[in-house]
């Protein structure tokens, strides 16, 4: 996304791939601030055709089991995409903020990952560590003004069902098996989308060039442990029984790979910058859960045809035992 001169317009710059969803920007649309713009950032004459002075990289391949069937998407996105926006900041001088992720510091055994941990990516998309090389690489050597955020797992509206916290609401709504992955026993740290993109936006405006914001909300959970109390709202909410929901757990084959533990310290962002995240996983899951159940038509577009061929490679050996 990128923020042209006249300060409070944004350009949407989106390839559409499977996860781009223009239902999901309904709401802007319209506005004259906003303007929409169907492309790749792997396409350096498209970068070069626009008028901005920032840019906010949130384009990524990002779901690590897609990343394990097949790394080549990944690595023409998240680095080479990332190379051309870096050498589009170098020519205009403008601001570049690269919208990173816990994930390039692999699994915490013990302790909080701060902002010096050694990147140690264990998942060809974690191979977005390559690009926060390459942001540093350019600050070093041609002074230009970019920050690194490395956020933890997100969760709310919107989400793409191939993540857990969706999958796991589809699932349970539609009666279908909720697959876990290992033991259930691996850890994330759940923060709220809007908590993210507020500390987007405190970087973008005072965040140090050159330097890199861990974001997280201290929430850490293992996985079984948030899917049973997502099922538990989920009852609560549809009037369902939870018994009939929690048979659904079926514990499947692990990912290879899995990390067993993310746990990131914002104590820098929070510090320097006065970001806070604001909504309580409580109130952030509620929220998710209900949208979900009012927003049937935005989900059931989505989980057909590509969607459930994915779903059968990744899961359908692994259901069927
Ligand atoms: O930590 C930030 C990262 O969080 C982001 O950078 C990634 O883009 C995002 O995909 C997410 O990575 P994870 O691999 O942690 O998210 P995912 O929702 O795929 O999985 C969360 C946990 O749930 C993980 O331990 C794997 C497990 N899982 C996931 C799926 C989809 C299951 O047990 N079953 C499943 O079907």
């Amino acid at each position: 996304m990128c923020c042209p001169r006249i300060r409070t317009t944004a350009f949407n710059l989106d390839r559409l791939t499977y996860a781009g969803n223009l239902e999901n920007l309904k709401d802007i649309e319209s506005s004259d601030r906003y303007e929409f713009i169907k492309g790749d950032i792997c396409d350096r004459k498209l970068l070069e055709s626009l008028e901005f002075d920032a840019i906010l990289n949130f384009a990524a391949e990002s779901h690590v089991d897609r990343s394990i069937l097949d790394a080549a998407p990944f690595l023409k996105t998240n680095i080479a995409g990332t190379h051309n926006l870096l050498e589009t900041a170098r020519q205009r001088g403008c601001t570049l903020v690269h919208v990173s992720t816990d994930e390039v510091y692999g699994s915490a055994e013990t302790g909080l990952f701060n902002e010096g941990s050694p990147l140690l990516p264990n998942s060809p998309y974690a191979s977005k560590a390559s690009s926060d090389l390459l942001v540093r690489a350019y600050v070093e050597t041609h002074g230009v003004r970019a920050v690194i955020t490395r956020c933890s797992n997100n969760y709310g509206p919107y989400q793409f069902p191939e993540k857990l916290i969706p999958l796991v609401i589809l699932n349970a709504i539609s009666g279908k098996p909720i697959p876990v992955y290992g033991d259930g026993m691996n850890v994330r740290d759940w923060i709220y989308v809007e908590d993210h993109c507020r500390a987007v936006d405190a970087v973008l405006h005072r965040g140090r060039p050159g330097e890199i914001y861990n974001v997280g909300a201290r929430n850490e959970m293992p996985n079984i442990e948030l899917i049973r109390l997502l099922l538990g709202k989920i009852a609560e909410q549809l009037g369902m029984s939870e018994d009939r929901l929690t048979g659904l757990i079926t514990f499947v084959k692990d990912r290879q790979g899995h990390d067993r533990r993310y746990a990131i310290d914002p104590a820098k962002i929070e510090g320097e910058l006065g970001w806070r995240p604001e909504t309580a996983f409580e109130d952030g899951i509620t929220r998710t859960i209900r949208w979900y159940i009012d927003n049937r038509k935005w989900w059931e577009g989505i989980i057909s045809g590509e969607y459930m061929k994915y779903y059968d490679v990744q899961y359908g050996e692994r259901l069927r035992g």
